[in-house]
Order: structure tokens, then sequence, then C-alpha cells
């Protein structure tokens, strides 16, 4: 899929901000364990949603979604291998590992696909599973899982930081009596699925670096839960216009994005935000000084974005990436862009500059795309844009979003 884009834009308008791609998938996969039915609201329309509704009917599950709301009957749930196409697709199909083991105690999955940006291994969810009691091997991209032994009660310990296989380790040590998971890295949507776990009847509570899970009686009920805003995409927006015009982004929980916006007002641009709203204007800011790191710290997920915001900075940024190994490409286009910058391992250095020589660009990952698209909007002239269909797989409708703003754009 690839799109053209004018460069030289100039955005005005508000944006509303989707359902959280990253609390979404596990929360649709933790629904497979609901005693009843479950009806999940503000859920963004993607193509990683979409894989997993695909892979969900496959298991005879009732699944209906309508709009941004999805109702699911799981009654039928029946145990399949789970070697569908779909979930090589998506990452986050290894969420249905940790619920078959809670609700089967047995899974066989393709391995994971998704964004590009490392190895990507799932050696941390693999360690907690056996440490859960089970037994894996992998023979062909085929990973099969089964119980070694019976296990009442367990604390684990996550020895990185890891979003998914803390995630997972959640998911996975549900059918015990009693679970304690040390050194997991619960973000805002990894605390979204633990709120609406809490709903299915599950009981999980967090102290410090502890999250407790203590297995308590659950009943039959509807449950009803609301996806958080996307946090990622709604700075995503902010870039947008902190570079072409004059945007409001809202239905934003801003609570969870102070790390990023405050070094964006200290910077000197043109901001400002209230709980759910963010105001921002074409500005200009002292060169920026960022690392990614865990939440609350800078998200990793918006380093590519900051990079093509660095243009519109006085002097030189640095910018070092400490999450995954292989999440640089954005710079090789601002430097094929005219803009000065160096590449070491994983720090940039970026001058600002007045001058974006459009070109014609390459999306390789989710994040990246989207960074590409604000890019090409601030460009001299027109620029394509390939593999955008990366883009599609965790932002709900941003081409016509970003149209809506004034920006001209074509798919091609
Ligand atoms: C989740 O990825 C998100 N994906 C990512 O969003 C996000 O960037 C990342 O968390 C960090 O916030 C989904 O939620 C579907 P990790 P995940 O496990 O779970 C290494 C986006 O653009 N690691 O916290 O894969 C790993 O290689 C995507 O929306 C192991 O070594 O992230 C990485 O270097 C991109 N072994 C680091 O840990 C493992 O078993 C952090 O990864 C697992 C991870």
């Amino acid at each position: 899929m690839d799109i053209r884009v004018a460069g030289g834009a100039k955005l005005r308008g508000t944006v509303i901000t989707s359902g959280s791609k990253n609390a979404a998938i596990p929360i649709l996969c933790a629904s497979l364990l609901a005693k009843g039915k479950v009806l999940l609201r503000n859920v963004p329309r993607i193509s990683d949603i979409d894989n997993l509704i695909e892979i969900i009917k496959k298991l005879n599950c009732q699944i209906v979604f309508k709009g941004h709301t999805i109702l699911i009957d799981n009654t039928f749930l029946t145990y399949k291998p789970l070697l569908f196409e779909e979930c090589r697709k998506i990452r986050g199909s290894y969420y249905l590992i940790g619920v078959f083991l809670t609700l089967f105690a047995k899974c066989e999955i393709l391995l994971p696909g998704g964004c590009q940006i490392g190895s990507r291994p799932i050696d941390l969810h693999l360690k907690a599973f056996n440490d859960l009691g089970y037994d894996y091997h992998i023979e062909n991209d085929v990973l099969s899982i089964s119980k070694k032994q019976a296990i009442i009660s367990k604390a684990l310990k996550i020895e990185k930081k890891s979003v998914g296989a803390s995630i997972n380790a959640l998911l996975g040590g549900l059918s015990l009596d009693e679970l304690e998971i040390e050194n997991g890295l619960f973000e805002p949507e990894g605390m979204d699925l633990i709120n609406f776990l809490n709903k299915l009847g599950f009981n999980i509570t967090q102290s410090d670096n502890m999250l407790i899970y203590m297995r308590k009686e659950r009943d039959f009920k509807l449950v009803k839960h609301t996806i958080i805003p996307d946090r990622i995409e709604a700075m995503t927006y902010a870039v947008m216009g902190l570079l072409c015009g004059d945007i409001t982004i809202k239905k934003v929980d801003t609570k969870v994005l102070k790390y990023p916006l405050d070094i964006l007002i200290a910077s000197g641009f043109k901001l400002k935000y209230s709980d759910n709203e963010i105001i921002v204007s074409n500005s200009y800011g002292k060169a920026l000084n960022i690392k990614t790191d865990v939440y609350p710290l800078f998200p990793t997920d918006l380093q590519p974005l900051f990079a093509v915001l660095c243009v519109n900075t006085r002097g030189q940024s640095k910018i070092e990436e400490t999450v995954f190994e292989n999440r640089m490409h954005i710079y090789q286009d601002l430097i094929n862009s005219g803009i000065n910058c160096k590449v070491e391992k994983n720090i940039a250095i970026i001058e600002g500059s007045k001058n974006v020589v459009s070109q014609d660009y390459k999306a390789y990952d989710l994040r990246h795309g989207a960074a590409l698209l604000i890019l090409a909007l601030i460009g001299n002239k027109f620029s394509t844009i390939s593999n955008f269909e990366y883009v599609f797989r965790g932002y709900d409708d941003i081409i016509k979003k970003t149209i809506a703003l004034g920006a001209d754009i074509q798919m091609l």
C-alpha cells in the first residue's frame, strides 16, 4: 500500500484519539477468560485487531465488531492449535498463549510476527511459563507448550523489564490459587488489562514492584469495559501539529503523557494541555535530549516521531534508543531529506533545519511509518511512502484524520 503526500502542509483542526492498540490487544485475548459475554467499547479499528478477531472466530467464539464496540460470546470456545496465518501477522497474538494455558493447560501456536525493530525474542515469556509448571519446544516455527507439573501457587520474577512477558505471565498464571509477579512491567496499557481482569472477577492487586493474584469464585455476568485512549496516537498528532499547524487533540489521558509533554513545554514548543486535551501550534523549541525508557519515562514508541520533531529545534538534539536494538530507521530518512544527522549505534544527533527535501520513503514498522507521514508533510514538495500498511496496524483512520486537518494525501 503506497500513499502520496503533499509537503508544506498547513494543518488546523481537532483530532479525537481512538482506543489504545496495546491495551485492546491483550484485553481482547483476555476476553476468552470471561464467564459470560463481554462488551468492549472504544476499540480502535486497526488491522491488528481485525487479525485477532479472525483468530478468535476460528475458536468458535461469537464476535461482533460494530463501530468501535465489540461483543464477544465465548460460550462455545474450543481448543484448537493456533496455526493460523493471522498469528504470524501480529505480535500480540502471543497473549493467547497465556490465555490458553489458563484455560486448557496447553497451547500450540505459530511464533508471533510484529514490527521489525529488533530480534523480538520471547525467552522471558517462555521462562515465566516454565516457572509456572509448563514444558515447551519449538519446531518449524511452531511453539508447543504442555503442563509438566501441577503448581498451586507461584512467585515469579521477570528478570528484565518486558511489557509482553509481564502480561503473558499474568494471563498464564490465572489458573493458580495464588500468583505473585515481581519486577513486572505494567504500563498504562497493562494496567487497563488488570482493571479488565478484575471486572472479569479475578482478584489482582499491586504493591510496589509486586503484582499479587489470589483466586476467588467468579460469577457469570456481562462485563463491559472501555479501552483507554491511545497515548502514542495522541502524541503522534501533537508532533504533527508542532510541525504543521494548529491541532487540538481530544479524548486523551494526559496523566500518562506527563513526561513527554513536559519535555516539549520545557523546550519552548507552543503546547498546552489539560486532563483530556492537548493544544499545539507550529513552533520551535530548544534542542532536545531524549533517552527512551520504560513508563513513566520517555516511551520508545515516540522515539521515531520526536526524531522528526527535531527538525524544529535550534541546535543539536540527541536521541538515544535503549529499549529496542533496531529502531533507528527514521534517521537515514532525515539524512536523505537533507537534515544534518549523525547516528552512532542507538544514539542520533540531529541538527534543526528549515529545509526538508521531500523524498520517496519506505516504512519498516508502525511508528517509523507514522514518522515518515509527518516528515512528508513538512517536505518541500510531494513524497510517496511505500509499505504504509504497517501504519494501519496501529493507527485508526490516520489518513482520514490527517486529511480532515487539511493534509493532501492520496492512496496510490
Ligand atoms: C510492547 O512490545 C508493545 N507492543 C510495543 O509497541 C512497545 O514498544 C513495547 O511494549 C515497549 O513499550 C505491544 O504491546 C503489542 P517488551 P513488547 O517485551 O511487549 C526484549 C508499537 O509500536 N525482550 O517490553 O514486545 C525486547 O526485545 C509496539 O505499538 C526480550 O529480550 O516489548 C525489547 O528489547 C512496538 N525477551 C525489550 O525486551 C522477551 O521475552 C522490551 O520489550 C521479551 C522482550
